[in-house]
């Protein structure tokens, strides 16, 4: 089980694309440290990768947005903020309670959820703009 790179994912910038697919990745890893029985192991690298994720790829994004002034940055800042949220939470969880089952599959929700809803959704919105805008200005 696991997510493969696809179509819907693809946004056509090349960085914010390379950089989503470092959280296939990570997500992948993820699930097949669970199929191993090996997922409260993998889920401290998991955190480690998405807390420097979450600093790197959301202020990466949020340039772009500034770059090409973005009507809806505050929009779509608000949910990197709160995915920020999230991320701290889990590994505030990690440190106090240890690696468990329960917070192993947080983590996967939390990931995959983001996957289907913020990149499919206000990612492609933000590279659809980004495009149109670039065609534009040739
Ligand atoms: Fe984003």
């Amino acid at each position: 089980m696991g997510y493969e790179w696809d179509p819907s994912l693809e946004t056509g910038h090349e960085t914010i694309d390379s950089q989503h697919k470092q959280l296939i990745v990570a997500v992948n890893n993820i699930f097949d440290a669970c199929c191993r029985g090996d997922g409260d192991v993998e889920i401290i690298n998991t955190l480690d990768f998405l807390n420097a994720y979450i600093v790197k790829h959301f202020s990466d994004e949020e340039n772009i947005m500034l770059e090409y002034s973005y009507p809806d940055y505050e929009y779509h800042r608000r949910y990197h903020e709160m995915f920020k949220v999230d991320v701290r939470n889990m590994t505030k969880k990690l440190k106090q309670e240890g690696a468990n089952e329960l917070l192993v599959e947080e983590v996967l929700h939390s990931i995959t959820d983001w996957l289907l809803n913020h990149i499919k959704g206000d990612d492609f919105r933000l590279a659809t703009y980004i495009l149109a805008v670039a065609v534009n200005k040739k």
